[in-house]
């Protein structure tokens, strides 16, 4: 490869947040043609990096030039003027607006009005040329994860960007949609687009990026060709020499069923079925593990099995108490825990402090009570012991957690929901955008509530998270559970696939 000349040069980018050096002096530039992966563990700066490049944040200190010109960006749409663009960890659409009208809102930037039949039709040549289909008459709220990425994509294409800025991309897809996603990666390369992809998946970054640049705590470490640097080394630059513990998993003591769902018959958001008379048990000191492609019904099931989403029919016991149709209060309590995949949308309030978000799923206990009043002191305590235990980086509990990187975030929510000794806990996805090191600490966290007798539902698209962790595993497929396998470890990958397209397990003695 020789080197193409860059699109746009950083140069010594310091920022501090509340005195803590997000960026520490890094320099970093992206070329025509090129991937160029930007690796770190939670906390390590990546998304501040992009935040100053693409007009979010304004540097402490540190210069920007553009194709050798010094430049500032004074706000998003000075970065988008001069064809930068980022799809964020947290994408930044516009629910109710549909597809086509997501590309033109908040940008602005047109000096014409543009007619919906023209947004369209660029819609459609964008999406054949990159491979990112979806349709843009649909509001955004009805798609998929996978499919909003694209629409988000499809609006950094669509403002012209020449430098296209991915915040890990794939955390939130299928492997499937990882696929695509790097064949449309590809495709912006072959066209001379600079792309930036943030991951701290070794894997990933080997596969598809020229150059990495790895950062650690704030600081970079380096910036190599990817071709030459083995994924040891890789890991080294980006944890030091820190070891990762291996998950050590016990034998399981399981018990008698303490979680029943019967016949579960649940709609989706566009009032189809989602569920259809699916059953489930969870049984005292178990990891069910629950496989399935995105999109198979694991959501409207983990929001049914919570009180969160209605029944059509169908019904639900703990501790063979009936609680169909009780309150999502009486479900979500010290012993029933939910750990959604959205983090932002249901899991914690981005306004609110760390204490306060910590709270607000144990406010009822005896211990934060003071006569008819919070006692903030014995929750600041609490919340303190949590998040250091679970390891969660930030400047003080005070602060609104919006402010925590993606890592974080996601720890923090682990922490409150896994503090105290759950009986049920329902777990989608909970190692999403969580570094190895955090990675190997959630797993074992989820392993510590089974040996402490809680029954643990683990939705994850993860086989080797299902298969290390499970003690059963089931697999759902179209809203009904394709097969239920008693030893996991017996499983074949073969038999998996086929039961995740939809073919039924048809011994049901398999795995014994
Ligand atoms: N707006 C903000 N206010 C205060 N602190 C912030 C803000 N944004 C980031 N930080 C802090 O800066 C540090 C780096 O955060 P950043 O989001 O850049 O990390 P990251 O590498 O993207 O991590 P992750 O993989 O977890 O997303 C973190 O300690 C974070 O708490
Ligand atoms: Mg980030």
């Amino acid at each position: 490869m020789t080197a193409s000349p860059s699109l746009v040069d950083l140069r010594g980018i310091t920022k501090t947040f509340l005195g803590v050096a997000a960026n520490d002096d890094i320099d970093f530039d992206v070329r025509a043609g090129e991937v160029h992966a930007l690796l770190g563990e939670n906390g390590a700066g990546k998304s501040t990096l992009m935040n100053v490049l693409c007009g979010l944040y304004r540097p402490d200190r540190g210069q920007i030039f553009l194709s050798g010109q010094e430049t500032a960006f004074r706000t998003p749409r000075d970065a988008i003027a001069a064809g930068i663009g980022m799809v964020h960890q947290h994408f930044m659409l516009i629910p109710v607006q549909t597809v086509w009208e997501n590309m033109i809102l908040g940008q602005d930037g047109f000096g014409f009005v543009l007619s919906k039949k023209a947004i369209c039709r660029r819609i459609g040549e964008l999406a054949d040329q990159y491979g990112l289909h979806v349709d843009p008459e649909v509001p955004v709220w009805q798609l998929s994860v996978g499919e909003q990425q694209r629409v988000a994509i499809l609006r950094m294409l669509f403002s012209e960007a020449k430098v296209l800025i991915l915040d890990e991309p794939t955390a939130v897809l299928t492997p499937q949609e990882a696929r695509q996603l790097f064949a449309t990666l590809r495709r912006m390369r072959e066209e001379g687009h600079g792309v930036v992809f943030i991951s701290h998946k070794l894997d990933e970054v080997a596969e598809i990026s020229d150059r990495v640049t790895i950062l650690r705590k704030g600081r970079k470490i380096n910036t190599v060709r990817t071709s030459g640097v083995g994924p040891e080394e890789l890991a080294e630059m980006m944890i030091g020499s820190r070891v990762v513990p291996a998950v050590n998993k016990r034998a399981a003591v399981t018990g008698e069923t303490v979680f029943r769902a019967q016949e579960l018959s649940v709609l989706n958001d566009k009032d189809l079925p989602a569920l259809e008379g699916l059953s489930l048990e969870l049984r005292r000191g178990e990891i069910l593990g629950l496989a399935g492609v995105d999109g198979n019904g694991q959501t409207e099931l983990c929001e049914a099995l919570v009180g969160l989403r209605r029944l059509q029919s169908g019904r639900i016991f703990f501790n063979e108490r009936e609680m169909t149709g009780a309150s999502v209060r009486d479900f979500l309590g010290d012993d029933i825990r939910y750990i959604p995949a959205d983090r932002r949308g249901t899991g914690l309030v981005p306004t609110m402090n760390l204490r306060e978000n910590y709270v607000l799923r144990h406010y009822w206990r005896e211990a934060f009570r003071k006569g008819p009043f919070m006692n903030w002191e014995a929750v600041a305590g609490q919340t303190g012991r949590v998040t250091e235990r679970f390891d969660v980086v930030t400047p003080s509990l005070g602060v609104p957690v919006r402010m925590l990187s993606g890592g974080n975030l996601q720890k923090l929510m682990l922490a409150r929901e896994l503090d105290g000794n759950p009986r049920v806990v329902v777990a989608m996805q909970p190692t999403w955008g969580l570094d190895v090191g955090a990675t190997a600490f959630v797993r074992e966290r989820l392993l510590e509530a089974r040996e402490k007798g809680a029954a643990v539902l683990l939705v994850s698209e993860d086989l080797e998270e299902l298969l290390a962790l499970s003690d059963r595993l089931a697999v759902i497929h179209k809203g009904r559970i394709m097969g239920l396998l008693e030893d996991p470890r017996r499983a074949t990958e073969e038999t998996l696939g086929l039961m995740m397209a939809g073919r039924p397990l048809t011994s049901p003695k398999e795995g014994d």
